[in-house]
């Protein structure tokens, strides 16, 4: 057991929402003690359950710091350009003596990238590591349960998506829901020293998007239109505007490939759900 019981999810949205419900869960039977989510000051985010909500002022401090004493474990889910808020964060919760700080990672493998997003990322944890507050990433790939929609062009239901390269490369996905079951399992299971600046790669399935659109068709009947847009024009966007996210990623899905090996076994009831079982049906 960690003897973590005392957990904090920074801005539950998204991702964070599942986060938060998981370890109320473990709270509802004991498992941990308290579960506080912080929040921007007049916030209009709505959280599903009861946890207690701190608002905080992220560019004070002293707020970030009253709200993180006591807590062991701090989760960031946070996202864009809200990620280098977490520098303050990561102070203040070494100054209020937080045990573990978890950035807000669950995507690719960031160590080493340099660009974009995931560089942005990366960044963050060198900051991590030069503060020497204790650390753990978690890399999960795309949310299995998430994706489909338009803003990257993989809304299936509409019937039109659009991919980068040949749509043949396969990718490891994760949905929220096995993401926090796997989250809140590593986090209060295992000591201490099998955690502090460790990495955890999760996969809840490996599938390229050929394979997921073929399979869809058969499941609905339905006929899918696919564009498969060249890496070299995804490329020539990116030099036109490094800030747009759905042409990063889809080069990002075209080139890299699943993750070359996982930490799944080391949760060995986690059963994630394939990633067929987590696509929308119109
Ligand atoms: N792998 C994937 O497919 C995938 C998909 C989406 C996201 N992600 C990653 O998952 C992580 C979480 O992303 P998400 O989409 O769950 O986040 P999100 O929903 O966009 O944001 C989470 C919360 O952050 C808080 N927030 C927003 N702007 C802020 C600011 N300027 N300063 C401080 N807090 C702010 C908000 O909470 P309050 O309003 O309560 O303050 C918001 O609900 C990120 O690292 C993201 O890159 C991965």
């Amino acid at each position: 057991m960690s003897g973590y019981k005392n957990f904090a999810i920074v801005g539950a949205g998204t991702l964070g929402n599942y986060i938060v419900q998981q370890f109320l869960k473990e709270k509802a039977v004991g498992t941990v003690n308290d579960v506080v989510v912080l929040t921007r000051q007049g916030s209009k985010t709505t959280l599903v359950g009861d946890a207690k909500v701190i608002p905080v002022d992220y560019s004070n401090p002293g707020s970030i710091k009253n709200a993180l004493t006591g807590v062991h474990v701090v989760i960031c889910t946070i996202s864009g350009a809200a990620l280098d808020v977490q520098r303050k964060i990561a102070e203040a919760a070494k100054e209020a003596g937080v045990k573990l700080f978890i950035p807000s990672e669950f995507g690719g493998i960031t160590e080493g990238e340099t660009e974009g997003l995931f560089g942005q990322k990366a960044n963050i944890q060198d900051e991590l590591k030069v503060l020497g507050i204790p650390y753990t990433f978690f890399y999960t790939g795309p949310f299995a349960d998430y994706i489909w929609a338009p803003f990257l062009n993989l809304d299936i239901t509409s019937g039109k998506v659009s991919v980068g390269g040949d749509g043949n490369k396969p990718i490891s996905f994760t949905s929220r829901p096995d993401i926090a079951r796997y989250l809140s399992y590593v986090l209060t299971h295992f000591p201490p020293e099998q955690l502090k600046n460790k990495s955890f790669t999760i996969a809840g399935d490996n599938k390229s998007f050929n394979e997921i659109f073929k399979a869809y068709e058969r499941k609905t009947a339905k006929k899918l239109e696919v564009t498969y847009v060249p890496v070299s024009e995804l490329d020539a966007k990116l030099a036109t505007n490094p800030e747009d996210i759905s042409t990063y990623l889809h080069k990002f899905w075209a080139t890299t490939g699943p993750f070359p090996r996982t930490d799944n076994h080391l949760y060995p009831d986690w059963n994630p759900t394939p990633v067929l079982d987590n696509l929308p049906v119109a």
